[in-house]
């Protein structure tokens, strides 16, 4: 069985303040939601927030998790963040978002290093693949996405791929409130993300990872995705802003391969 995973990406959004007010208006809801461990939540806020938002959360089921982090362990890397210094305060970090491959110029090979030193450091990486619409259009969903898989999973020991979570996020439905359709999104996932695990490590992994979807996830559509039997929860941006959307997608989410 596959515990479902809702994850919320701030991306860069709140301040201080507005994190503690938003943490504090769903903390108790998500806490009672995760409490009996059939789903996980995980609360993904801009690095700085992160100390506080992982001490408003202590002593509940709620998790915390990085939206980025360098695979250097120290150094000379200005402005980066090193795995050692968020697996004191946080368990997920998200990796190769498809904003830091556009803007940011991340390429598949610095995912696959930020993932290995992400373990290493005993942090759970939720690794976002996708394609841009123009690569939908041209049919290439399935071999672009097949290869961004592979290429993070590269000399990834079969241990470890367990234990990562993969999100699919086609790039068109990222903050554009035009999601995927549910068996658009279930076929990916089923087909071509589980068919590349399949091909490097067999079929068990490949149904034992957990796969996200995300892009314009929210309450009124989420029900449509956690139906599908491959998708294993949500990474969601906008409305993981605003605390009764969050609630209401996590109340939507249920446990997979009853
Ligand atoms: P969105 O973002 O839910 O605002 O579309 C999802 C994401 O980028 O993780």
């Amino acid at each position: 069985m596959r515990t479902p995973i809702i994850a919320g990406n701030w991306k860069m959004n709140k301040t201080l303040a507005e994190a503690r007010t938003l943490v504090s208006a769903m903390r108790d809801d998500l806490a009672q939601l995760a409490r009996d461990g059939k789903i996980e939540i995980v609360l993904c806020p801009p690095f700085i927030a992160i100390p506080q938002v992982a001490e408003l959360v202590a002593g509940s089921p709620i998790r915390v998790g990085a939206q980025n982090v360098h695979w250097e362990s120290k150094g000379a890397f200005t402005g980066e963040i090193a795995p050692a210094m968020l697996n004191e305060i946080c368990d997920y970090v998200i990796i190769g978002h498809s904003e830091r491959r556009q803007f940011f110029s991340e390429t598949d090979q610095g995912v696959n290093k930020k993932i290995k030193a992400a373990l290493a450091h005993h942090l759970k990486p939720i690794v976002c693949v996708g394609e841009n619409l123009a690569q939908n259009e041209a049919g290439q969903t399935d071999a672009l996405v097949g290869a961004q898989v592979r290429a993070a999973f590269q000399d990834i020991s079969r241990d470890d791929a367990r234990g990562i979570i993969i999100a699919y996020e086609p790039i068109w439905a990222i903050g554009t409130g035009k999601a995927a359709s549910g068996a658009g999104a279930n076929a990916v996932i089923g087909i071509t993300i589980r068919g590349a695990l399949a091909d490097l490590y067999g079929e068990e992994i490949a149904q034992a990872v957990r796969v996200q979807y995300g892009g314009s996830v929210t309450p009124k559509n989420v029900a449509e995705f956690f139906a599908q039997p491959d998708i294993d929860g949500a990474l969601v941006g906008g409305a993981s802003l605003v605390a009764a959307d969050f609630v209401a997608i996590c109340q939507a989410a249920n446990p997979k391969g009853r």
